[in-house]
């Protein structure tokens, strides 16, 4: 191994987080040596391909770019964690799914099984950063696993908590609004950390570098994301008014949106929130308060959740009620399974819900995504009368409705009149997403139902 580097960085954990985080850091940094590891060697395999494991825009340029002079991807994670000088932590941390906290509190066992495979591969004291989600005061508990070594190394664990979205992970990276970077608050911690602000100094101007301590940076990720989901749950409940009241949740979006001191992002209205953060780290924030004897804020958080989770059932009470109340062998395409545009990620996506809802009913769903088709196909294996086709216009045909999932740009732009066409009538359009020409389509013919707006309906083929 080359020994002109002036740091080594390590990062364990080879998925949507660590991928393109560690590679922006390697074309950012080029005196840094950056490796990635992770147990999956066909995860290791694909980084190392042409075909990269995970759909990002912009990702492809940026690994070309780093791969191969300070970018690498390994299996072998013992001799990369003896050599490296700084190690990035960036496993899974599912929920819970068994015993205490089952549902809500993180799994950590991921995490603590690095830790200790970190203590037995290292011979000399190494800077330790948490990049996963973590419930508050882990850093300080993998501290304890860590510095029980019987070596006499020290482990200065780090919180460095990652705000970058999927889509739009590498603008993110390049352009964070903020890093953040916790430590213990001793001479130790302080250094640690203003080794790891040097390397994001190096493309991240210092004024948007936050320090703080470790507790309120891990406590920062759980709430940021808990913000996040809870404008969503919010605009989605006022979005269920709207409908009873002739009212539009669009306009209303950008009436407030408009006062600064709310502020115009994360109010689109929607079939619902998905993604691997906001629903385990909302429930994660739930499950601390309660731990903490706070019902009152776990009961408060706590809806959150359920008002996502009430917002998909009603958008399949309403297709199932515009079908006139059956959708036994009826035909429905669902267009978009991905959980955003721009990514093939379909965890948590408020389309599987949709399907699994829709299959139960005996609908025959044929789903078309441009990017999510194969995890479509893992997350939907065993369920009856569903199929995949990537072109929308067949996707469309003989079908009694069409269900918009995800906001895909492409969907915008295709042809309806063709699509209408080739429909059975009554032809239903269910806008999850509201980012059609509602007019248009209504013009054309469609029934169209929107979120929080009244529906436009052809009277004479439609329950009103
Ligand atoms: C989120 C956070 O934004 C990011 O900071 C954190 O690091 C990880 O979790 P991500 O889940 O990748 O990122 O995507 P995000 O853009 O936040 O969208 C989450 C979900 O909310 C998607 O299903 C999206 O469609 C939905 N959403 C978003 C809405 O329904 N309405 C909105 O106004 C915004
Ligand atoms: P995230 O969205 O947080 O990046 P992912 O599930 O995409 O989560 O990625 C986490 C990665 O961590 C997976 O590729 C998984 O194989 C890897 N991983 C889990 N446990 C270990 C471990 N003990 N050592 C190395 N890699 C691990």
């Amino acid at each position: 191994m080359s020994k002109e580097f002036e740091t080594k960085i390590l990062c364990i954990g080879a998925g949507y987080v660590g991928g393109p985080t560690m590679a922006v850091i390697a074309e950012k940094c080029p005196n840094i040596r950056v490796c990635v590891v992770d147990i999956n060697k066909t995860r290791i395999d694909a980084w190392n391909s042409d075909n990269l494991p995970i759909y990002e825009p912009g990702l492809d340029e940026v690994v070309k770019i780093a791969r191969g002079r300070n970018l690498f991807f390994s299996t072998e994670i013992d001799k990369e964690i003896t050599v490296a000088d700084i190690i990035f932590v960036s496993v899974n941390t599912p929920t819970k799914e068994y015993g205490i906290g089952a549902g809500k509190a993180s799994d950590l066992q991921y995490w603590e099984k690095t830790a200790r495979a970190i203590a037995a591969a290292s011979n000399a004291n190494k800077i330790i950063v948490e990049k996963s989600t973590l419930p508050v005061r882990t850093a300080e508990a993998m501290e304890r696993v860590l510095n029980s070594n019987e070596k006499g190394l020290h482990f200065e664990v780090l919180s460095n908590p990652e705000f970058l979205a999927e889509g739009t992970a590498i603008d993110d990276l390049h352009n964070p609004d903020r890093v953040l970077i916790g430590s213990m608050e001793t001479e130790s911690g302080i250094a640690a950390r203003d080794k790891l602000v040097g390397v994001y100094a190096n493309w991240v101007k210092r004024e948007k570098i936050i320090t703080s301590n470790v507790w309120s940076a891990e406590l920062s990720k759980l709430v940021a994301n808990a913000f996040l989901a809870q404008r969503i749950s919010s605009i989605n409940a006022v979005s269920q008014l709207c409908e009873k009241t002739f009212a539009d949740v669009q306009e209303i979006s950008k009436a407030i949106g408009a006062d600064t001191r709310i502020g115009a992002k994360f109010l689109n209205s929607s079939v619902g929130f998905g993604g691997s953060c906001f629903k385990k780290d909302v429930l994660n924030l739930v499950y601390i308060a309660e731990s903490n004897g706070l019902s009152e804020v776990a009961e408060y958080w706590e809806w959150v959740v359920k008002m996502n989770e009430h917002q998909q059932n009603r958008f399949v009470k309403n297709i199932i009620r515009a079908l006139f109340n059956t959708i036994a062998g009826k035909k429905i395409a669902m267009f978009g399974f991905a959980f955003k545009k721009d990514t093939g990620d379909t965890r948590e996506t408020p389309a599987l819900h949709v399907a699994q809802q829709l299959a139960q009913e005996q609908a025959k769903i044929t789903i078309s995504d441009p990017k999510a088709i194969d995890n479509a196909k893992i997350d939907l294996a065993g369920i009856n009368g569903i199929s995949y086709e990537i072109d929308p216009y067949k996707a469309a045909q003989d079908a009694h409705a069409i269900a918009i999932l995800t906001e895909w740009d492409l969907y915008k732009t295709l042809d309806y009149a063709k699509i209408y066409k080739s429909m059975v009538k009554p032809a239903m359009i269910f806008d999850g997403r509201n980012i059609l020409d509602h007019q248009k389509l209504y013009k054309i013919g469609f029934n169209v139902y929107r979120i929080g707006k009244t529906p436009l309906l052809h009277s004479e083929t439609a329950l009103i």
